[in-house]
């Protein structure tokens, strides 16, 4: 007998917010390539078209939609939108978001609602949309987009580093939730990709050796790496996992903690 293959996703929908460009985009191509059809959103869902156009010739079925998420009619909309489209939705990954890098003594109010109303009210009110008619059939997949900044604090970041928190612990109560309906939720927090939400940061070549040397396995992420968490995370095989946090960082949420003992130990070497 063939051994059951785990991974595959043929048959079943998977729709990526924040898919016009960046993660979004790996997650999407890792699904499709696992044999998912696509919902692909972005607040400019034309820009999405390139991208589709890519998907499509793998042979997946591809729809674009508008969404933001900060916005409560269009959240609304889109769950209108994907019931009038029929059939079922079964993964959901939660990927839209934003940051604003700023010290916490000049964080506005607005730099405050910006980040936590896309990443941590926008993530929870999308998968509110999708959960119902996962609920109705008897099965889903929720995968929310975390960060090291679910598990750790940095300087900087401090919205961020809320919303994210927020993400994880989010993931924990919506598993408890929805368990009862067949619906996992997991949080998949990448490390650090080159992306256009960091590019500034990558412009400095000094940043990236630091970086690099933080992190265990040597090297930022390659746009491949995130490829297995999401498939596992969306698929079978991955069937009694719920409320976790996958980190997929090269090591760097171990090596951070690491970067600080040494740091404190060189201090204590130099006074001695
Ligand atoms: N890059 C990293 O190293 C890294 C690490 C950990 C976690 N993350 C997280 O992973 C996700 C993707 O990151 P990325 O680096 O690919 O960022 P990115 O290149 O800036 O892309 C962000 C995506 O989110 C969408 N978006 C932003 N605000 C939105 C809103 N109000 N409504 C709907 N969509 C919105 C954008 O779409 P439109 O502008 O087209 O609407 C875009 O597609 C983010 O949540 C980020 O925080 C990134």
């Amino acid at each position: 007998m063939a051994a059951e293959n785990f991974f595959d996703l043929t048959g079943q929908t998977a729709m990526v917010t924040g898919a016009s460009r960046g993660l979004g985009q790996y997650f999407a191509r890792a699904l499709a390539r696992a044999g998912a059809d696509l919902i692909l959103t972005s607040r400019r869902s034309e820009e999405i078209a390139p991208f589709a156009a890519e998907m499509r010739a793998l042979g997946r079925s591809v729809v674009t939609l508008d969404l933001d998420v900060r916005e409560r009619a269009s959240i609304e909309r889109m769950g209108e939108q994907v019931k009038a489209l029929g059939g079922q939705v079964q993964i959901l990954v939660n990927n839209a978001g934003c940051n604003v890098r700023k010290p916490a003594l000049e964080v506005s109010w607005e730099d405050w609602n910006l980040v936590l109303d896309t990443n941590l009210r926008g993530s929870f009110f999308v998968a509110q949309a999708l959960a119902r008619g996962m609920a109705r059939h008897g099965y889903g997949r929720v995968i929310n987009i975390g960060s090291v900044t679910s598990v750790a604090g940095y300087a900087g970041l401090g919205p961020y580093c809320a919303s994210r928190g927020g993400i994880r612990q989010l993931t924990m109560s919506l598993a408890d939730d929805w368990g009862r309906y067949g619906i996992t939720v997991n949080c998949l927090a990448p490390g650090w990709f080159q992306t256009a939400q960091n590019r500034v940061m990558y412009e400095d070549a000094e940043w990236v050796r630091y970086l690099e040397d933080r992190i265990p396995l040597k090297r930022a992420g390659l746009p491949n790496d995130l490829d297995g968490a999401v498939v596992f995370l969306a698929s079978e095989a991955s069937r009694y996992v719920t409320g976790q946090t996958l980190l997929v960082d090269g090591g760097i949420s171990t090596g951070a903690v690491r970067a600080t003992r040494q740091a404190k130990a060189g201090k204590k070497s130099e006074g001695n």
